[in-house]
C-alpha cells in the first residue's frame, strides 16, 4: 500500500519517536538531543533507510541522522525503525538544500548514497555534489574538516562528482570503481541490494580535508 498524506503519512511520520518535527529548533544543540558527544553522521535522500538504520544498530557509539524529502520513504523508514529500540538515531523529513538552517558545525561525516544524478547539463545545481552543496556542508561539518562517503551506479555523476569535490579541496582517502569487490567496510543501501542482485559496479569515494 502506497501511504500518501490523504491516508496518514504524515501522521505516521510526525507521530514517530525517531523523527524531528521541527529540526531548525535543535542547530548547534544535536549533541544535547542525542544526550552523548559522539560523532553524528548523516545521510542525506536515506530513501527508506536501509543503511543508516543498518549502521546505527551495529555502532551504538555513533549518532546517525537520516534526512529525507519524500514522506513515502520517511513512512518505511519509520516502520522499520517501530520494533527496533535505537537511541542513536534521528530522521527529518525535508529538503536537502535545508541543512544549513538544521545544523551547525557539528556533523562529522556525510553519506551521499545513490542521490538522483541529474544528468542533464541545465540541472547541475540539484546535484549533491554541485559547489552550493559542497558549500552548505562546510556551514554544518566540524569547524575546520570535512569527511564525505559517496556511492553511486551512475559513471557520468562519480565522475562529477571527484572533479566537483577535488577543486573544492577535498582529498581522496579510498576510491573505488567497485566497491562490492574491493574490500571496503560497507552497509548496502536499499537501492544498492538491488544494483548488487544485478552485479552492477558500485562507485564509491571517501574524501576528506584535511587527509
Ligand atoms: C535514488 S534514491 C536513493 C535512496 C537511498 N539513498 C538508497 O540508496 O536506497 C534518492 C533519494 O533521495 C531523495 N531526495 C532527492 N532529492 C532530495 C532532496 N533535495 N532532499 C532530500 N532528499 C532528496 C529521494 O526522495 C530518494 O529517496
Amino acid at each position: 500500500m502506497k501511504y500518501n498524506i490523504e491516508n496518514g503519512a504524515e501522521r505516521i511520520v510526525s507521530r514517530s519517536p525517531h523523527v524531528e518535527t521541527n529540526p531548525m529548533k535543535n542547530k548547534g544543540r544535536w549533541h544535547e538531543i542525542f544526550g552523548n558527544n559522539n560523532p553524528i553522521y548523516l545521510e542525506l535522500g536515506m530513501g527508506r533507510g536501509d543503511m543508516i538504520i543498518n549502521m546505527a544498530k551495529q555502532n551504538p557509539n555513533v549518532n546517525f541522522i537520516g534526512l529525507e524529502i519524500n514522506e513515502n520513504q520517511m513512512v518505511n523508514a519509520v516502520t522499520l525503525l517501530r520494533s527496533m529500540n535505537l537511541k542513536n538515531i534521528k530522521l527529518i523529513n525535508t529538503d536537502a538544500k535545508n541543512v544549513a538552517d538544521i545544523f551547525a558545525n557539528e556533523i562529522d561525516t556525510i553519506y551521499l548514497t545513490f542521490c538522483d544524478p541529474w544528468p542533464k547539463d541545465e540541472d547541475e545545481k540539484k546535484r549533491f555534489t554541485y559547489e552550493a552543496y559542497l558549500k552548505l556542508y562546510d556551514k554544518i561539518f566540524i569547524k575546520d574538516k570535512k569527511h564525505l562517503i559517496l556511492k553511486t551506479d551512475n559513471k557520468g555523476f562519480f565522475t562529477y562528482s571527484l572533479e566537483s569535490l577535488s577543486a573544492y579541496f577535498y582529498v581522496f582517502n579510498k576510491v573505488s570503481l567497485d566497491l562490492h569487490h574491493d574490500n571496503i567496510k560497507n552497509v548496502m543501501t536499499n537501492f544498492e541490494k538491488q544494483y548488487a542482485k544485478e552485479n552492477r559496479p558500485i562507485y564509491y569515494v571517501d574524501a576528506r580535508y584535511p587527509r
